[in-house]
């Protein structure tokens, strides 16, 4: 049966929520202790060499081309995604589920260009919208388009939280921009995040990345007033961020309370189902807004993100990726009206404002992409058929994980599906010793992941670092089961 007669049988109104169910926190955190407290479970040994010439035998064209770009790009990749253990894969057609690479190898995509694809690649509805743009005016003139308009009407009808849009860059803009706004609205200093979440990489938020209690740890290259009001919380502990809250409150107040609200890394660290509700309820104590970083969840949770979700409305709302469904340039801010009003103003205005812009932010092209993207998701109910995908891999790798006895631990949300097999953003940081005896298994356990997603990638799988999984529109039951067969295989080998 297709995951859309799947849905259709359920009978009645269709499902808007791409969640079927919160993961039982407390058991998954059990569980992912009980990972990262006992020996590595890597593939064997005798099994490696043998992945490892499938990259020799079988992808000679992505290897040449990995070594023309180490002279020219440094490391030999432009960003993180494009990593691949033992070097990076050069593709040259994405279509749907899946992708092809310069020497003909056909793959299973599960990276879905890090999140934006969420109709699968190269959707031909908005492809056939993204060529008529380009016929009729080009990419960019840097005047008003009516898909600009277009784009944040849907938008702001979709987004319980956002009456105003500004369109901008990337996720890391926005999120910079937003930063600035609650600043610029409250009059107050101070930004809390929650610790090991990613949320670009702006000067300011370079802090407390992927593990909790690391600060300034990979702010190489930034000075220390530029992170000077940034501050990070262990993920669910309330009490602790109410502390800094009260804290904060006699040195220049906190500005605002930024996070992801899945958990941090898309729900690496989950939170508990009422968190977000209860950082809602701190920053109304306090005159502090709360900032959802919806890059990830934004539409592919659902079309009115996680917020509609856990029915919390932050005051502000940061987008990127499925905002314009995989085409550049995905960011934006959104939230309530008398807040948005503060990025008002313009060549010559006298107000008190936020400076925030771009060149090419708000392009023709980028919003005619989301404008189709988002109509086509909404049409097609595609975060919930993407979150039935991921249910149905997570419930097969579970099984798989049982049967062969091994100590992985997977779950998921809606179509970001987590596969933790070494567990490295799990190592518990929450003090500094724990943080410095860590360090080298931390490298060990990285290495395993490394190791883990080349296995996956040799056997037609390509993940987010080996450890995340994001479905699509494009992944019927077919397209799982076929997935799950070659998990099987590498979980075989371990
Ligand atoms: C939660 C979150 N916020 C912000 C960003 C940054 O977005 P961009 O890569 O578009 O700058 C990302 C990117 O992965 C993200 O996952």
């Amino acid at each position: 049966m297709s995951n859309l007669a799947h849905i259709h049988s359920a009978g009645g109104a269709a499902p808007t929520q791409a969640i079927s169910s919160w993961p039982d926190t407390p058991d998954l955190y059990a569980r992912l202790a009980e990972l990262v407290g006992q020996p590595m479970r890597p593939i064997r040994r005798d099994a490696m060499p043998k992945i490892l010439r499938w990259f020799d035998d079988r992808c000679p064209g992505s290897r040449r081309l990995a070594e023309q770009a180490k002279t020219v790009i440094p490391g030999g990749i432009q960003h993180n995604l494009a990593f691949n253990h033992p070097f990076p894969l050069a593709i040259t057609q994405a279509e749907g589920a899946h992708v092809t690479d310069v020497d003909g190898n056909r793959y299973i995509d599960f990276l879905q260009a890090g999140g934006p694809t969420l109709l699968g690649s190269n959707h031909p509805v908005v492809k056939e919208k993204v060529h008529a743009l380009i016929d009729s005016c080009g990419p960019v003139t840097g005047l008003l388009h009516e898909y600009e308009v277009k784009l944040a009407e849907l938008v702001c009808k979709h987004m319980p939280g956002v009456d105003m849009l500004r369109l901008l860059g990337s996720g890391t803009e926005a999120v910079m921009g937003a930063v600035r706004l609650a600043r610029t609205y409250t009059k107050k200093k101070w930004i809390i995040k929650i610790g090991g979440a990613y949320h670009g990489w702006s000067d300011q938020l370079v802090y407390g990345m992927r593990l909790p209690n690391t600060g300034r740890m990979e702010a190489t290259g930034i000075p220390r007033g530029a992170t000077g009001h940034t501050q990070e919380c262990l993920p669910n502990d309330l009490d602790v961020l109410r502390r800094k809250l009260q804290i904060n409150r006699l040195r220049g107040g906190t500005a605002a309370v930024l996070l992801e609200p899945l958990g941090p890394e898309s729900g690496t660290r989950p939170v508990h189902k009422d968190y977000n509700q209860q950082v809602r309820k701190l920053c109304d104590e306090f005159g502090t807004l709360l900032i959802f970083d919806e890059v990830v969840t934004g539409f592919r949770v659902g079309m009115g993100g996680a917020q509609a979700y856990f029915g919390v409305t932050p005051d502000i709302t940061v987008l990127g990726k499925c905002l314009t469904g995989g085409y550049p340039m995905a960011g934006a801010i959104g939230g309530k009206k008398d807040v948005m009003m503060s990025l008002v103003g313009g060549i010559g205005t006298t107000s008190r404002r936020a400076f925030v812009g771009g060149t090419l932010s708000a392009n023709p092209l980028s919003c005619v992409a989301g404008y189709y993207a988002l109509q086509e998701a909404e049409r097609s109910n595609a975060a919930v058929l993407a979150g039935r995908a991921g249910d149905r891999l997570r419930r097969g790798l579970e099984e798989i994980i049982r049967r062969r006895r091994l100590p992985y631990v997977t779950y998921n949300m809606g179509s970001i599906v987590h596969l933790q097999t070494s567990g490295v953003l799990l190592l518990d940081t929450s003090s500094l010793w724990k943080l410095l005896k860590i360090k080298d298994e931390a490298r060990q356990r990285k290495h395993m992941m490394e190791e883990m997603g080349a296995a996956y990638t040799a056997h037609g799988l390509i993940t987010l670092a080996g450890s995340r999984v994001y479905t699509s529109l494009a992944d019927t039951d077919d397209v799982i089961d076929d997935a799950l067969n070659r998990f099987d295989d590498v979980f075989a080998l371990v």
